[in-house]
Protein backbone atom coordinates (compact mmCIF):
# COMPACT_ATOMS: atom_id res chain seq x y z
CA UNK A 1 0.00 0.00 0.00
CA UNK A 2 1.15 3.13 -1.27
CA UNK A 3 -0.75 5.85 1.15
CA UNK A 4 1.34 7.50 3.94
CA UNK A 5 -1.53 6.84 6.51
CA UNK A 6 -4.00 4.13 6.05
CA UNK A 7 -7.25 4.66 7.94
CA UNK A 8 -9.81 2.48 8.76
CA UNK A 9 -12.97 1.22 10.15
CA UNK A 10 -14.44 -1.83 11.83
CA UNK A 11 -18.02 -2.34 12.68
CA UNK A 12 -18.24 -4.61 15.85
CA UNK A 13 -21.49 -5.24 17.99
CA UNK A 14 -22.46 -1.53 16.59
CA UNK A 15 -19.36 0.42 17.71
CA UNK A 16 -17.09 1.96 15.60
CA UNK A 17 -13.92 1.22 16.35
CA UNK A 18 -11.65 3.67 14.44
CA UNK A 19 -7.48 2.81 13.71
CA UNK A 20 -4.85 4.70 11.86
CA UNK A 21 -1.87 2.78 10.60
CA UNK A 22 1.41 4.70 10.77
CA UNK A 23 3.19 3.78 7.71
CA UNK A 24 6.98 3.42 8.47
CA UNK A 25 7.10 5.84 5.23
CA UNK A 26 5.57 8.43 7.80
CA UNK A 27 7.90 7.50 10.66
CA UNK A 28 10.86 7.45 8.19
CA UNK A 29 10.14 11.54 8.03
CA UNK A 30 9.67 11.83 11.93
CA UNK A 31 12.47 10.25 12.56
CA UNK A 32 14.64 11.72 9.42
CA UNK A 33 15.95 7.87 8.12
CA UNK A 34 15.63 6.79 4.62
CA UNK A 35 12.69 4.60 4.20
CA UNK A 36 15.66 1.62 4.04
CA UNK A 37 16.61 2.40 7.75
CA UNK A 38 12.71 1.78 8.98
CA UNK A 39 12.84 -1.55 10.24
CA UNK A 40 9.36 -4.29 10.16
CA UNK A 41 8.42 -3.30 13.81
CA UNK A 42 7.66 0.74 12.92
CA UNK A 43 4.54 -1.00 11.33
CA UNK A 44 3.16 -2.14 14.56
CA UNK A 45 2.52 1.23 16.22
CA UNK A 46 -1.46 1.37 15.89
CA UNK A 47 -2.67 4.86 17.49
CA UNK A 48 -5.69 3.83 19.45
CA UNK A 49 -8.02 6.46 18.62
CA UNK A 50 -11.57 5.40 19.75
CA UNK A 51 -12.57 2.29 21.47
CA UNK A 52 -16.09 3.13 22.48
CA UNK A 53 -19.50 3.94 20.53
CA UNK A 54 -18.76 7.60 21.51
CA UNK A 55 -21.78 9.98 21.65
CA UNK A 56 -19.99 13.19 19.56
CA UNK A 57 -23.66 14.48 19.69
CA UNK A 58 -22.88 16.49 22.51
CA UNK A 59 -23.27 20.81 23.49
CA UNK A 60 -21.96 22.10 26.52
CA UNK A 61 -22.07 25.66 27.55
CA UNK A 62 -19.78 26.51 30.31
CA UNK A 63 -15.89 25.09 31.22
CA UNK A 64 -16.03 23.10 34.88
CA UNK A 65 -13.56 25.59 36.78
CA UNK A 66 -13.39 28.03 34.45
CA UNK A 67 -12.94 30.91 37.46
CA UNK A 68 -10.16 28.86 39.08
CA UNK A 69 -8.51 28.59 36.01
CA UNK A 70 -8.42 32.35 35.19
CA UNK A 71 -7.18 32.76 39.05
CA UNK A 72 -4.46 30.48 38.47
CA UNK A 73 -3.82 32.12 34.97
CA UNK A 74 -3.43 35.50 36.69
CA UNK A 75 -0.88 33.87 39.04
CA UNK A 76 1.20 32.96 36.37
CA UNK A 77 0.31 29.04 37.56
CA UNK A 78 2.89 26.57 35.03
CA UNK A 79 3.96 29.54 32.98
CA UNK A 80 6.82 28.38 31.05
CA UNK A 81 7.46 31.10 28.71
CA UNK A 82 10.37 28.79 26.74
CA UNK A 83 11.73 29.85 23.19
CA UNK A 84 9.11 31.01 20.72
CA UNK A 85 6.84 28.60 18.64
CA UNK A 86 3.59 28.90 17.10
CA UNK A 87 0.62 26.82 17.79
CA UNK A 88 0.75 23.43 16.74
CA UNK A 89 -1.66 20.57 17.85
CA UNK A 90 -0.67 17.60 19.58
CA UNK A 91 -3.94 15.65 20.63
CA UNK A 92 -7.32 15.94 21.73
CA UNK A 93 -9.65 14.67 24.18
CA UNK A 94 -13.80 14.94 24.83
CA UNK A 95 -14.04 14.36 28.26
CA UNK A 96 -17.98 14.34 29.60
CA UNK A 97 -17.98 17.99 30.68
CA UNK A 98 -15.27 19.39 28.47
CA UNK A 99 -12.88 19.08 25.30
CA UNK A 100 -9.33 19.72 26.20
CA UNK A 101 -6.53 20.40 23.45
CA UNK A 102 -2.70 19.80 24.05
CA UNK A 103 -0.34 21.95 22.10
CA UNK A 104 3.36 21.82 22.13
CA UNK A 105 4.63 25.94 22.13
CA UNK A 106 5.35 26.61 25.38
CA UNK A 107 5.43 29.81 25.24
CA UNK A 108 1.75 30.74 24.85
CA UNK A 109 0.31 31.11 28.28
CA UNK A 110 -2.87 32.86 28.98
CA UNK A 111 -2.82 33.72 26.02
CA UNK A 112 -6.45 34.14 23.77
CA UNK A 113 -6.90 31.41 21.18
CA UNK A 114 -9.93 30.21 19.29
CA UNK A 115 -11.62 26.72 19.25
CA UNK A 116 -12.50 25.56 15.74
CA UNK A 117 -15.23 22.40 15.44
CA UNK A 118 -14.86 20.11 12.52
CA UNK A 119 -17.75 17.34 11.69
CA UNK A 120 -16.20 13.75 10.36
CA UNK A 121 -16.47 15.12 6.69
CA UNK A 122 -13.62 17.85 8.43
CA UNK A 123 -16.92 20.68 7.42
CA UNK A 124 -16.70 23.49 9.74
CA UNK A 125 -19.26 23.33 12.76
CA UNK A 126 -20.26 26.85 13.82
CA UNK A 127 -18.36 29.67 15.16
CA UNK A 128 -14.83 29.37 16.70
CA UNK A 129 -15.32 29.44 20.54
CA UNK A 130 -12.84 31.88 22.16
CA UNK A 131 -10.84 30.30 24.87
CA UNK A 132 -7.01 30.86 27.02
CA UNK A 133 -3.95 28.62 27.24
CA UNK A 134 -3.97 27.22 30.91
CA UNK A 135 -2.25 25.71 32.18
CA UNK A 136 0.83 25.90 29.67
CA UNK A 137 0.28 24.10 26.75
CA UNK A 138 -3.37 23.25 27.14
CA UNK A 139 -6.66 24.80 26.08
CA UNK A 140 -10.00 23.72 27.23
CA UNK A 141 -13.10 24.19 24.68
CA UNK A 142 -16.70 23.62 24.90
CA UNK A 143 -18.26 20.42 23.59
CA UNK A 144 -19.95 21.02 20.46
CA UNK A 145 -22.42 18.60 18.82
CA UNK A 146 -21.26 16.28 16.19
CA UNK A 147 -17.63 17.13 16.61
CA UNK A 148 -14.65 14.48 15.77
CA UNK A 149 -12.10 17.09 15.27
CA UNK A 150 -11.11 20.00 16.41
CA UNK A 151 -8.14 22.71 15.88
CA UNK A 152 -7.05 26.37 17.01
CA UNK A 153 -5.53 29.91 15.73
CA UNK A 154 -4.66 32.51 17.30
CA UNK A 155 -7.10 35.25 15.69
CA UNK A 156 -11.01 33.96 15.14
CA UNK A 157 -10.31 33.91 11.35
CA UNK A 158 -6.79 32.76 10.74
CA UNK A 159 -6.94 29.33 8.72
CA UNK A 160 -6.96 26.80 11.71
CA UNK A 161 -4.10 24.16 11.82
CA UNK A 162 -4.71 21.10 10.27
CA UNK A 163 -7.61 19.42 12.95
CA UNK A 164 -6.99 16.35 14.99
CA UNK A 165 -9.70 13.57 15.54
CA UNK A 166 -10.97 14.14 19.43
CA UNK A 167 -9.76 10.70 21.70
CA UNK A 168 -12.76 9.52 23.40
CA UNK A 169 -12.23 10.27 27.61
CA UNK A 170 -16.10 10.39 28.03
CA UNK A 171 -16.32 6.62 29.43
CA UNK A 172 -17.97 6.26 33.12
CA UNK A 173 -15.10 4.03 34.21
CA UNK A 174 -11.72 4.32 33.90
CA UNK A 175 -10.26 1.32 31.60
CA UNK A 176 -7.56 1.15 34.13
CA UNK A 177 -6.78 1.05 38.11
CA UNK A 178 -2.84 2.23 37.88
CA UNK A 179 -0.89 3.68 34.72
CA UNK A 180 2.62 4.77 34.56
CA UNK A 181 3.53 8.36 32.76
CA UNK A 182 6.66 8.23 31.31
CA UNK A 183 8.98 11.15 30.63
CA UNK A 184 9.68 11.41 27.04
CA UNK A 185 12.97 8.97 25.57
CA UNK A 186 15.78 11.24 24.49
CA UNK A 187 19.65 10.72 24.22
CA UNK A 188 22.01 8.23 22.20
CA UNK A 189 21.82 5.52 25.58
CA UNK A 190 20.42 2.36 24.56
CA UNK A 191 17.29 1.67 26.43
CA UNK A 192 15.57 -1.64 25.27
CA UNK A 193 16.63 -3.64 28.52
CA UNK A 194 15.72 -0.69 31.05
CA UNK A 195 12.59 -0.20 29.29
CA UNK A 196 11.77 -4.14 29.63
CA UNK A 197 13.15 -3.96 32.98
CA UNK A 198 10.81 -1.04 33.92
CA UNK A 199 7.68 -2.09 32.01
CA UNK A 200 7.54 -5.61 34.03
CA UNK A 201 8.62 -3.76 37.34
CA UNK A 202 5.42 -1.99 37.17
CA UNK A 203 3.55 -4.83 36.21
CA UNK A 204 4.12 -6.49 39.43
CA UNK A 205 2.85 -3.64 40.93
CA UNK A 206 -0.38 -4.07 39.83
CA UNK A 207 0.09 -1.32 36.50
CA UNK A 208 -2.21 -2.23 33.61
CA UNK A 209 -0.95 0.58 31.15
CA UNK A 210 2.13 2.91 30.14
CA UNK A 211 1.91 6.00 28.06
CA UNK A 212 5.01 6.02 26.52
CA UNK A 213 6.49 9.41 24.51
CA UNK A 214 9.27 9.59 22.41
CA UNK A 215 11.29 12.16 20.96
CA UNK A 216 14.62 10.19 19.92
CA UNK A 217 15.24 6.39 20.07
CA UNK A 218 16.94 3.76 17.96
CA UNK A 219 14.98 1.66 16.09
CA UNK A 220 16.45 -1.39 17.81
CA UNK A 221 14.91 -0.26 21.37
CA UNK A 222 11.83 1.21 19.33
CA UNK A 223 11.17 -2.68 18.52
CA UNK A 224 10.36 -3.55 22.17
CA UNK A 225 7.76 -0.19 22.90
CA UNK A 226 5.93 -1.37 20.12
CA UNK A 227 5.83 -5.00 21.53
CA UNK A 228 4.14 -3.77 24.48
CA UNK A 229 1.94 -1.77 21.96
CA UNK A 230 1.17 -4.75 20.39
CA UNK A 231 0.02 -6.79 23.46
CA UNK A 232 -1.97 -3.93 24.85
CA UNK A 233 -0.17 -2.67 27.71
CA UNK A 234 0.91 0.91 26.01
CA UNK A 235 0.67 3.29 23.57
CA UNK A 236 3.54 5.42 22.30
CA UNK A 237 3.31 9.56 21.98
CA UNK A 238 5.55 10.51 19.24
CA UNK A 239 6.96 13.86 20.25
CA UNK A 240 7.48 16.26 17.19
CA UNK A 241 7.23 19.69 16.23
CA UNK A 242 8.22 22.00 13.46
CA UNK A 243 9.74 23.81 16.20
CA UNK A 244 12.30 22.21 17.62
CA UNK A 245 13.83 21.95 21.12
CA UNK A 246 16.32 19.90 23.30
CA UNK A 247 15.22 16.81 23.96
CA UNK A 248 14.69 17.26 28.24
CA UNK A 249 12.33 20.15 26.99
CA UNK A 250 9.60 17.81 25.85
CA UNK A 251 9.32 16.38 30.08
CA UNK A 252 6.53 19.44 30.67
CA UNK A 253 4.41 18.07 27.83
CA UNK A 254 4.08 15.34 28.71
CA UNK A 255 3.59 16.09 32.34
CA UNK A 256 0.49 18.31 31.24
CA UNK A 257 -0.21 15.84 27.73
CA UNK A 258 -0.26 12.98 30.54
CA UNK A 259 -2.71 14.36 32.80
CA UNK A 260 -5.74 14.70 30.29
CA UNK A 261 -4.34 11.52 28.80
CA UNK A 262 -5.57 9.66 32.05
CA UNK A 263 -7.74 11.42 33.14
CA UNK A 264 -11.08 8.86 32.92
CA UNK A 265 -8.74 6.46 31.34
CA UNK A 266 -6.84 5.57 34.72
CA UNK A 267 -8.26 6.25 38.28
CA UNK A 268 -4.93 6.70 39.28
CA UNK A 269 -1.58 7.59 37.42
CA UNK A 270 2.30 7.53 38.22
CA UNK A 271 4.71 10.40 37.09
CA UNK A 272 7.86 8.77 36.68
CA UNK A 273 11.67 8.99 34.63
CA UNK A 274 12.62 5.09 33.06
CA UNK A 275 15.16 4.83 35.45
CA UNK A 276 12.91 5.36 38.58
CA UNK A 277 11.01 2.56 40.43
CA UNK A 278 8.21 3.46 42.72
CA UNK A 279 9.02 0.91 45.99
CA UNK A 280 6.88 0.03 48.64
CA UNK A 281 9.47 -0.54 51.33
CA UNK A 282 7.80 -2.29 55.12
CA UNK A 283 4.02 -1.90 53.25
CA UNK A 284 3.35 -5.63 52.77
CA UNK A 285 1.78 -5.77 48.97
CA UNK A 286 1.51 -4.15 45.78
CA UNK A 287 1.60 -0.16 45.05
CA UNK A 288 -2.02 -1.43 43.57
CA UNK A 289 -2.84 -3.18 46.52
CA UNK A 290 -1.86 0.26 47.98
CA UNK A 291 -3.99 2.55 46.19
CA UNK A 292 -6.61 0.21 46.73
CA UNK A 293 -6.32 0.79 50.63
CA UNK A 294 -6.88 4.32 50.64
CA UNK A 295 -10.09 4.99 52.07
CA UNK A 296 -9.74 9.09 51.90
CA UNK A 297 -11.03 10.06 48.77
CA UNK A 298 -9.55 13.88 49.73
CA UNK A 299 -6.35 12.27 48.29
CA UNK A 300 -5.41 13.34 44.94
CA UNK A 301 -2.11 12.47 44.66
CA UNK A 302 0.66 9.86 47.01
CA UNK A 303 4.09 11.63 47.17
CA UNK A 304 7.17 9.07 46.95
CA UNK A 305 10.81 10.59 48.59
CA UNK A 306 13.64 9.28 46.54
CA UNK A 307 16.91 6.96 47.35
CA UNK A 308 19.43 7.30 44.75
CA UNK A 309 21.42 4.18 43.49
CA UNK A 310 24.77 5.17 41.99
CA UNK A 311 24.39 3.98 38.18
CA UNK A 312 27.67 4.16 36.44
CA UNK A 313 27.72 2.85 32.98
CA UNK A 314 25.76 2.68 29.79
CA UNK A 315 23.38 0.09 29.50
CA UNK A 316 24.15 -2.64 26.63
CA UNK A 317 23.54 -2.03 22.58
CA UNK A 318 21.69 -5.29 22.17
CA UNK A 319 20.32 -8.77 23.56
CA UNK A 320 22.91 -11.32 23.94
CA UNK A 321 21.50 -13.98 26.23
CA UNK A 322 19.71 -14.58 29.20
CA UNK A 323 22.65 -14.41 31.75
CA UNK A 324 23.72 -11.12 30.12
CA UNK A 325 20.60 -9.48 30.32
CA UNK A 326 20.20 -10.65 33.93
CA UNK A 327 24.10 -8.89 34.25
CA UNK A 328 23.08 -5.50 33.38
CA UNK A 329 19.40 -5.08 34.90
CA UNK A 330 20.04 -2.16 36.85
CA UNK A 331 18.27 -4.03 39.49
CA UNK A 332 20.75 -6.64 39.54
CA UNK A 333 23.72 -4.67 38.82
CA UNK A 334 23.71 -1.37 41.16
CA UNK A 335 23.10 -1.61 45.27
CA UNK A 336 25.02 1.72 45.88
CA UNK A 337 22.03 3.76 47.46
CA UNK A 338 22.08 6.94 49.06
CA UNK A 339 19.76 7.69 52.35
CA UNK A 340 16.69 8.75 51.41
CA UNK A 341 16.07 12.85 50.45
CA UNK A 342 13.96 15.04 52.88
CA UNK A 343 10.08 15.60 51.92
CA UNK A 344 9.51 16.83 48.59
CA UNK A 345 13.09 16.73 47.48
CA UNK A 346 12.60 15.75 44.05
CA UNK A 347 10.15 13.37 44.72
CA UNK A 348 7.70 11.10 42.83
CA UNK A 349 3.97 11.10 42.67
CA UNK A 350 1.02 8.66 41.28
CA UNK A 351 -2.14 10.87 41.69
CA UNK A 352 -5.97 10.91 40.63
CA UNK A 353 -6.11 12.79 37.52
CA UNK A 354 -9.01 14.06 37.80
CA UNK A 355 -8.16 15.89 40.79
CA UNK A 356 -5.22 17.90 39.23
CA UNK A 357 -5.83 21.40 38.34
CA UNK A 358 -2.36 21.65 37.18
CA UNK A 359 0.77 19.33 37.47
CA UNK A 360 4.33 19.63 37.36
CA UNK A 361 7.22 16.74 37.66
CA UNK A 362 7.85 16.12 41.23
CA UNK A 363 3.77 16.81 42.58
CA UNK A 364 0.45 18.76 41.37
CA UNK A 365 0.82 22.33 41.44
CA UNK A 366 -2.70 22.63 42.04
CA UNK A 367 -5.52 19.94 43.11
CA UNK A 368 -8.94 20.83 42.65
CA UNK A 369 -10.88 21.89 45.27
CA UNK A 370 -11.67 19.19 48.13
CA UNK A 371 -8.79 16.77 46.90
CA UNK A 372 -4.64 17.08 48.55
CA UNK A 373 -1.54 15.05 48.88
CA UNK A 374 -0.62 12.84 51.40
CA UNK A 375 3.24 11.83 51.45
CA UNK A 376 4.43 8.49 52.05
CA UNK A 377 7.15 7.52 54.98
CA UNK A 378 10.45 6.17 53.68
CA UNK A 379 8.83 2.91 55.94
CA UNK A 380 5.34 3.13 53.68
CA UNK A 381 7.42 3.51 49.75
CA UNK A 382 10.35 4.96 48.28
CA UNK A 383 11.69 6.05 44.24
CA UNK A 384 14.42 3.98 43.91
CA UNK A 385 16.21 6.14 40.94
CA UNK A 386 19.27 4.31 39.25
CA UNK A 387 20.69 7.74 38.46
CA UNK A 388 23.27 7.77 36.38
CA UNK A 389 25.54 10.08 37.50
CA UNK A 390 27.63 10.83 34.36
CA UNK A 391 24.32 12.00 32.42
CA UNK A 392 23.65 15.41 33.01
CA UNK A 393 27.24 15.94 35.17
CA UNK A 394 24.69 14.70 37.93
CA UNK A 395 27.81 12.82 40.18
CA UNK A 396 29.79 16.86 39.74
CA UNK A 397 26.70 18.94 40.27
CA UNK A 398 24.13 17.20 42.62
CA UNK A 399 25.75 14.66 44.38
CA UNK A 400 27.33 16.61 47.36
CA UNK A 401 23.98 17.34 47.94
CA UNK A 402 22.29 14.19 48.44
CA UNK A 403 25.57 12.68 50.37
CA UNK A 404 24.25 15.49 52.78
CA UNK A 405 20.81 13.31 53.13
CA UNK A 406 23.33 10.24 54.98
CA UNK A 407 25.17 7.37 54.79
CA UNK A 408 25.43 5.53 51.20
CA UNK A 409 23.97 1.73 52.22
CA UNK A 410 23.96 -1.06 50.18
CA UNK A 411 20.24 -2.20 49.24
CA UNK A 412 18.48 -4.94 46.64
CA UNK A 413 14.74 -5.35 45.94
CA UNK A 414 12.98 -8.00 48.45
CA UNK A 415 13.92 -11.45 47.22
CA UNK A 416 11.29 -12.95 45.88
CA UNK A 417 10.18 -9.67 44.01
CA UNK A 418 13.81 -9.86 42.37
CA UNK A 419 13.41 -12.99 41.31
CA UNK A 420 10.04 -12.82 39.27
CA UNK A 421 11.04 -9.56 38.21
CA UNK A 422 13.78 -11.31 36.12
CA UNK A 423 11.89 -14.18 35.10
CA UNK A 424 9.26 -11.95 33.47
CA UNK A 425 12.31 -9.51 31.71
CA UNK A 426 14.46 -12.50 30.70
CA UNK A 427 11.51 -13.66 28.79
CA UNK A 428 10.00 -10.66 26.90
CA UNK A 429 13.33 -9.60 25.90
CA UNK A 430 14.58 -13.13 24.69
CA UNK A 431 11.10 -13.25 22.77
CA UNK A 432 11.00 -9.66 21.71
CA UNK A 433 15.08 -9.68 20.63
CA UNK A 434 16.10 -13.27 20.51
CA UNK A 435 16.78 -15.51 17.52
CA UNK A 436 15.11 -18.63 16.99
CA UNK A 437 16.08 -20.65 14.21
CA UNK A 438 15.45 -19.55 10.29
CA UNK A 439 11.73 -20.17 10.04
CA UNK A 440 12.13 -20.90 6.14
CA UNK A 441 14.86 -23.63 6.44
C1 LIG B 1 -27.92 14.95 17.94
O1 LIG B 1 -28.69 15.67 18.89
C2 LIG B 1 -29.71 16.44 18.32
C3 LIG B 1 -30.36 17.26 19.43
O2 LIG B 1 -29.87 16.95 20.68
C4 LIG B 1 -30.71 15.54 17.60
O3 LIG B 1 -31.71 16.30 16.99
C5 LIG B 1 -29.99 14.74 16.54
O4 LIG B 1 -30.85 13.80 15.95
C6 LIG B 1 -28.82 13.98 17.17
N1 LIG B 1 -28.04 13.33 16.11
C7 LIG B 1 -27.58 12.08 16.23
C8 LIG B 1 -26.81 11.55 15.07
O5 LIG B 1 -27.77 11.40 17.21
C1 LIG C 1 4.18 32.21 13.63
O1 LIG C 1 3.05 33.05 13.75
C2 LIG C 1 3.31 34.41 13.40
C3 LIG C 1 2.07 35.22 13.73
O2 LIG C 1 0.92 34.63 13.23
C4 LIG C 1 3.68 34.47 11.92
O3 LIG C 1 3.98 35.79 11.56
C5 LIG C 1 4.89 33.60 11.70
O4 LIG C 1 5.20 33.54 10.32
C6 LIG C 1 4.66 32.18 12.20
N1 LIG C 1 5.91 31.43 12.10
C7 LIG C 1 5.96 30.19 11.63
C8 LIG C 1 7.32 29.58 11.53
O5 LIG C 1 4.98 29.56 11.32
C1 LIG D 1 -19.26 3.21 26.22
O1 LIG D 1 -20.23 4.25 26.12
C2 LIG D 1 -21.45 3.97 26.76
C3 LIG D 1 -22.41 5.08 26.44
O2 LIG D 1 -21.86 6.34 26.70
C4 LIG D 1 -21.18 3.80 28.26
O3 LIG D 1 -22.38 3.49 28.93
C5 LIG D 1 -20.16 2.71 28.49
O4 LIG D 1 -19.82 2.62 29.85
C6 LIG D 1 -18.90 2.95 27.67
N1 LIG D 1 -18.01 1.80 27.76
C7 LIG D 1 -16.72 1.91 28.06
C8 LIG D 1 -15.93 0.66 28.07
O5 LIG D 1 -16.19 2.97 28.31
C1 LIG E 1 26.13 -15.45 26.93
O1 LIG E 1 26.89 -14.50 26.23
C2 LIG E 1 28.17 -14.26 26.78
C3 LIG E 1 28.80 -13.09 26.04
O2 LIG E 1 28.78 -13.32 24.66
C4 LIG E 1 28.98 -15.53 26.70
O3 LIG E 1 30.27 -15.34 27.27
C5 LIG E 1 28.26 -16.63 27.45
O4 LIG E 1 28.93 -17.86 27.28
C6 LIG E 1 26.83 -16.78 26.97
N1 LIG E 1 26.12 -17.68 27.84
C7 LIG E 1 25.37 -18.65 27.41
C8 LIG E 1 24.71 -19.49 28.44
O5 LIG E 1 25.19 -18.84 26.22
C1 LIG F 1 28.69 4.74 46.91
O1 LIG F 1 28.62 5.94 46.18
C2 LIG F 1 29.20 7.05 46.83
C3 LIG F 1 28.92 8.26 45.97
O2 LIG F 1 29.44 8.09 44.68
C4 LIG F 1 30.69 6.80 47.03
O3 LIG F 1 31.24 7.89 47.73
C5 LIG F 1 30.88 5.50 47.81
O4 LIG F 1 32.26 5.19 47.87
C6 LIG F 1 30.13 4.36 47.14
N1 LIG F 1 30.20 3.18 47.96
C7 LIG F 1 30.61 2.03 47.49
C8 LIG F 1 30.61 0.88 48.46
O5 LIG F 1 30.99 1.88 46.34
C1 LIG G 1 9.19 -15.60 49.44
O1 LIG G 1 8.76 -16.78 48.82
C2 LIG G 1 8.79 -17.92 49.69
C3 LIG G 1 8.46 -19.15 48.86
O2 LIG G 1 7.32 -18.95 48.08
C4 LIG G 1 7.83 -17.69 50.85
O3 LIG G 1 7.87 -18.77 51.73
C5 LIG G 1 8.24 -16.40 51.59
O4 LIG G 1 7.29 -16.11 52.60
C6 LIG G 1 8.31 -15.24 50.64
N1 LIG G 1 8.85 -14.07 51.32
C7 LIG G 1 8.27 -12.88 51.28
C8 LIG G 1 8.96 -11.80 52.05
O5 LIG G 1 7.25 -12.66 50.66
Amino acid sequence: MKELVIGFALLVAGCLFLFQLVDDSVLSGIFGFSSTQVTKADRLSVIYINNNCTQHNVTTNELPYHDLHMKWMAEGVTKENYAKANISLEAAYEYVDQIAIQITSQNLFGEKVYCHYFDSDKKKIGEPFESNVFPESVIYCLRRAGTNYVSLTRKPNDTPEYPIPLLDRTMEKPEHYFSVCVAPFFGTEPKWLMIAEFVEWYKLQGATYFYFYLAEMSLYDRIILDDYVRTGEAEVVIMHDRFDRPGDRWHMLEIHDCILRSRAHSKWAAFVDIDERLTMTQYKGTILDYLKSIADKSIGSIQYRQRWIMKTEDQPEKYINATETVKWMTTQRYTNTSHVGPPGHTAKCIVRPETIGAMFIHYPRKFYPGFNQYGLTPEEGVVRHYRDQRFDNWGKTWLKEVAAFGPFEDTKLEENVSKQLVEAVVKRVKYVYGKAQNGYK
